[in-house]
């Protein structure tokens, strides 16, 4: 139905909203855009401003991810439109209209996505940068290794080709977003989960 085709545009709006730089403004925190690694997502709000205010951000990333695709499915959209729909609110996060088109890296909305699709990939994408997480320390590090197997979780454990590309889409996005992380981490430099300040 044509109508359907709506939830694109509010999936973009939605993905629009920063929680880093909400969560910072409402938490009285400086602006993670010009602290740290100045990206706006939960890793570096953990940098600026603790646990709290970064798990905030985080679920605010991935709910923003999860409910245009949850909308979607409710309401029997065809999967073309659903990868549309996800696709849609991971770009949202990256180039938002209410910030300037300045936005994050896309981790945590591209998690609820694809989370939100499939549960199962869900578990898996959490399972890879847990365990990415807990060898190296490195969050970018984790997020590409997931990134990078994102894809290939969408087509092993759904089978749907259109949301596979979609992910493989969102795949190089995000490798693309992280090309400055990929540049510290091959010099040694990026810094661990826990670390304050960012390395030089
Ligand atoms: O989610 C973004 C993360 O992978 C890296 O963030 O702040 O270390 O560049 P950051």
């Amino acid at each position: 139905m044509m109508w359907q085709w709506a939830l694109v545009p509010l999936a973009y709006l939605m993905g629009s909203v920063s929680s880093a730089v909400v969560v910072c403004r409402a938490m009285g925190l400086p602006d993670p855009r010009a602290e740290g690694s100045k990206n706006p997502g939960a890793t570096n709000v953990l940098r600026i401003g603790g646990k709290k205010a970064a798990a905030i951000t985080l679920f605010g990333d991935v709910l923003k991810g999860v409910l245009p695709v949850v909308l979607g499915k409710a309401l029997g959209v065809e999967p073309m439109l659903l990868a549309m729909i996800g696709l849609a609110a991971f770009l949202g996060h990256l180039f938002p209209v209410f910030f300037g088109f300045q936005g994050g890296k896309g981790v945590a909305t591209a998690v609820g996505v694809l989370a939100a699709f499939s549960w199962q990939v869900g578990l898996a994408l959490l399972g890879t940068w847990l365990a990415m997480a807990a060898i190296s320390r490195i969050s970018s590090l984790s997020a590409l290794t997931a990134s990078v197997l994102a894809p290939f979780y969408v087509w092993w454990l759904s089978g749907d080709m259109a949301m596979t590309a979609t992910a493989g889409l969102l795949s190089v996005l995000l490798v693309w977003r992280h090309k400055g992380n990929i540049q510290r981490i091959l010099s040694g430099t990026e810094s661990r989960i826990g670390q304050k300040k960012k390395a030089a």
